[in-house]
């Protein structure tokens, strides 16, 4: 098969330098060197090579709506709740699309190629799910979009959420979402769980629900998605997200759910740049971070990933499609600080949400499609520190996104060496 491209001299994340050949969308060749003809030949000699950036937990809807109609002036998750309800009447087709589409691009030139975003489906227009249905296939040669239908406002206390969720689905969402803790009751929001992954099972669809998104440690609706995830035998097909109760719980009872949630195959999405501002908001001093106990689960050996959330909008007001900024304050909140901790850290903004999302065709192997990023670091660390440049960004075999390295001066009085301050 012929090579269109050929990428010289990177560094895997596990270590190693090596060629890569592409062809027809695919990746024909991974190996120290490849001596071969090819359409286009660039060379990253000791630069990181890495699968692309995913992220599990995203907003798309809401993304880069800041401001609109005013910020958060709380920064807690009920105002936000708030906030988006007096965004939802202003939203159309047209403008979640404009704002998709951006936030799209930034995303392209990050390396960040796979997304799952939560849409909101108790706006009876479903305009959130129309609009990203159309975005997901205008992305479609880039980005891989998943659409998770979301009743935010609750499955039972919203009046039509139920109803307009089963329509999500008949329309095209990929994924059953929930938000046991903001229904009116714990009974219902254990209901709500055990009727939304019977709707996930009797259509063959993944869930993933914001589950405990509090700091109540009451907040126990885990265990019932765990409890139905085995009843069911969703093995691999369910997630929990956020589950920052777990963060206040007693040690006791955690010692009985962990391997709860391991036994039923759930996964675990934690969202630190957003945690750390929400949670804790009812708190004098001590302050709780409100971060899962993201160490423990992957000891327990539970697959945990780490999302982004949000990005400019009712919830956050900052953000910008870097998941090395969600994987830096991840490893910091949950203190993974030695090297395999860290080297995790970047498995979990890659191919642990790549997992995650069940992605196939993902990774640096032949026959794999090729979607890969060039980072101007020389490994996984490295790349947490810095946050580095993409240097190159290859989806689905195409070249979407091209930096050039840049070298920075640092001429000081009486030391003769300019030298790069960044890497100082
Ligand atoms: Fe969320």
């Amino acid at each position: 098969m012929a090579i269109d491209l050929l990428v010289r001299g990177v560094t895997l994340p596990t270590g190693g330098r090596v060629d890569i050949a592409v062809g027809e969308g695919k990746i024909l060749g991974v190996e120290p060197a490849i001596d071969a003809e090819a359409g286009e030949i660039l060379d990253y000699s000791g630069c990181l090579v890495s699968p692309p950036f995913v992220d599990p937990h995203f907003h798309m809807d809401a993304t880069l709506s800041h401001g609109i109609p005013r910020v958060n002036r709380s920064g807690t998750l009920l105002e936000g709740i708030q906030l988006w309800g007096e965004l939802k009447p202003l939203l159309t087709h047209e403008a979640v699309r404009q704002r998709a589409l951006s936030y799209c691009d930034w995303a392209a030139a990050m390396g960040l190629l796979a997304i799952r975003t939560h849409v909101d489906v108790c706006d009876d227009r479903l305009i959130g799910i129309e609009a990203l249905s159309q975005v997901r296939s205008e992305v479609r040669g880039y980005i891989d979009l998943q659409l998770v239908a979301f009743p935010q406002d609750g499955l039972y206390r919203s009046p039509n959420a139920r109803d307009n969720l089963l329509r999500a689905l008949d329309i095209g969402a990929d994924v059953v979402g929930g938000i046991p803790h903001f229904e009116r009751t714990m009974e219902e929001g254990r209901r709500s769980v055990s009727d939304l992954c019977g709707i996930a099972s009797e259509r063959g669809l993944m869930v993933d629900m914001h589950c405990d998104e509090t700091d109540d440690p009451l907040s126990r609706h885990i265990e019932q998605l765990a409890c139905e995830s085995q009843r069911l035998g969703m093995h691999g097909m369910v997630t929990g997200s956020h589950l920052t109760s777990m963060h206040s719980m007693d040690n006791y009872y955690v010692s009985k759910l962990l391997p709860m949630i391991r036994e039923a195959g759930v996964s675990v999405i934690s969202n630190p740049l957003v945690n750390i501002i929400v949670q804790g908001q009812h708190d004098s001093y001590p302050k709780r971070r409100g971060l899962t106990r993201v160490p423990e689960m992957i000891k327990e050996g539970i697959l945990v990933g780490w999302g982004q959330d949000c990005v400019l909008d009712p919830w956050y007001s900052l953000g910008s499609a870097e998941m090395l900024d969600v994987a830096l304050m991840g490893l910091h909140l949950a203190q993974m600080t030695s090297e395999s901790d860290m080297r995790k850290c970047f498995d979990m903004v890659t191919t642990e949400n790549a997992k995650i999302m069940r992605l196939d065709d993902y990774g640096l192997e032949v026959g794999a499609s090729a979607s890969f990023v060039v980072l101007d670091a020389a490994d996984p660390v490295e790349a947490i520190r810095l946050r580095p440049d993409r240097l190159l960004v290859v989806a689905k075999g195409k070249i979407i996104a091209r930096r050039q390295r840049v070298r920075s001066e640092l001429r000081i009085p009486g030391r003769p060496e300019s030298v790069d301050r960044r890497r100082g």
